[in-house]
């Protein structure tokens, strides 16, 4: 088992327990355990709804460069860890990690 630290999108703190690739992504785990409204193109990286923060990772996540930038920079509130969730694999490179949904603009 793997744990990601999540503050949701109303400020709320959970602490999210998952299996290696037990959803195709983030994003998937992050919708079927909080029920956040988030994943609009469900996972196809283009609506942006799924913009989280990474606040802590115990590695450098690759960023991925083209479309998920590209989307990321139409979002009002983006940052310089941001990332869309639905390109995050669920495995071990994220565990521990610290996460802030911010959701769509
Ligand atoms: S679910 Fe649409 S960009 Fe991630």
């Amino acid at each position: 088992m793997y744990t990601v630290y999540v503050i949701d999108t109303i400020g709320d703190a959970h602490v999210l327990e998952f299996k290696k690739f037990e959803y195709r992504n983030l994003m998937e785990l992050l919708v079927n355990k909080l029920h956040d409204e988030i994943g609009d193109c469900k996972g196809r990286g283009l609506c942006g709804t799924c913009h989280i923060r990474v606040h802590s990772s115990n590695t450098e996540m690759q960023f991925f460069e083209g479309l998920e930038n590209n989307i990321l920079k139409k979002q009002l509130a983006y940052y310089p860890d941001s990332r869309l969730a639905c390109q995050i694999l669920l495995d071990e490179h994220i565990d521990t990690m610290k996460i802030e949904i911010i959701g769509g603009d």
